[in-house]
C-alpha cells in the first residue's frame, strides 16, 4: 500500500458464537421483508427516513464519489404528480410496450397500471444515480461503478427501513425520466427507483410467489 493519511481501522471483535448468532438473527429479520403494494396513510416520523438515508450513504462505492441522491417526497402535490406521470407510463407499458415475456414474468405478482400507493404512502424516496460529479458534486468529474454503488446503497436503505418496522416497495416506472423534472434534479442524474415507505394498509397481502426464494445450495457455490 502507498503511504497516505490514515486512521486506525476500528471494528468490534466478536467471538465466533456471537458472530454466528448475529448473522443468523439479521438473516431471519431480513427474511421477513416483503415488498408491500398496499399502504396506509399513517404518518411515519421523518427521523426514520433520515436515519435510513444516512445508513445508505455509508455504502461502499466507486472511488468514494458517493454517486447518489435521495429526493424525499412527502407533499401531496408532488406525490400526485408522480402518481399521474407513473400511471401514464405504466398504462403504455401494460398496453403494449412491455414484451409478452416480461408481462408473463410479472403475472404472478399481480401488478397493474394503478399505483394509488404513490399518493397514500407518507414518503416516497426517489433515488438518483449521479453519472458525474465526484465527491465535490461539481457535475463534471467522472463517477465509477455508479449502478453498482447506488444498488448497494438502496439495499442498505431498504434493510434499515425494514429494521425500523416499515413496509417498502421498490417501484420502477418505465421510463422514469419524469422523476427528474418533478424532483428538480439536474440532467446528469438518472432516476433509478422510487422507494415507497410507510405502514401497510390493514388486511394487506403479498403474492405467494414472492415467498419462493432460491435455497443456499442454488445461489452459492463453494470452491
Ligand atoms: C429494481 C427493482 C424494481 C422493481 N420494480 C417494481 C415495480 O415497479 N413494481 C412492483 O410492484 N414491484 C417492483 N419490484 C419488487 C419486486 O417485484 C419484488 O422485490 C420481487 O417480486 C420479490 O418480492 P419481495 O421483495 O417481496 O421479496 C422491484 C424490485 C426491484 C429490486
Amino acid at each position: 500500500m502507498k503511504s497516505l493519511d490514515s486512521v486506525p481501522y476500528s471494528l468490534d471483535r466478536l467471538d465466533d458464537g456471537t458472530s454466528i448468532a448475529r448473522a443468523q438473527s439479521l438473516r431471519d429479520r431480513l427474511k421477513q421483508r416483503r415488498t408491500c403494494r398496499y399502504f396506509s396513510d399513517e404518518p411515519v416520523p421523518r427521523e426514520i427516513i433520515e436515519a435510513a438515508i444516512e445508513a445508505a450513504g455509508t455504502a461502499p462505492n466507486g472511488a468514494n464519489h458517493q454517486p447518489w441522491h435521495f429526493a424525499v417526497v412527502s407533499s401531496p402535490e408532488r406525490k400526485r404528480a408522480i402518481r399521474e406521470a407513473a400511471e401514464e407510463e405504466e398504462r403504455n407499458f401494460y398496453a403494449g410496450k412491455a414484451s409478452e415475456e416480461w408481462l408473463n414474468a410479472l403475472a404472478p405478482l399481480g401488478t397493474d397500471e394503478d399505483k394509488p400507493f404513490l399518493e397514500t404512502a407518507p414518503w416516497l424516496i426517489v433515488v438518483f444515480a449521479q453519472r458525474k460529479g465526484g465527491i465535490e458534486e461539481d457535475g463534471k468529474t467522472q463517477n465509477y461503478y455508479v449502478n453498482e454503488s447506488v444498488g448497494i446503497a438502496c439495499g442498505m436503505l431498504i434493510a434499515t427501513l425494514h429494521e425500523a418496522g416499515l413496509a417498502t416497495l421498490t417501484h420502477t416506472p418505465s421510463p422514469m425520466g419524469f422523476l427528474r423534472d418533478i424532483c428538480e434534479r439536474p440532467e446528469h442524474e438518472k432516476p433509478l427507483m422510487v422507494v415507497v415507505v410507510g405502514h401497510p394498509e390493514e388486511g394487506a397481502t403479498v403474492p405467494a410467489h414472492a415467498l419462493k426464494k432460491k435455497p443456499l445450495e442454488q445461489i452459492s457455490s463453494w470452491l
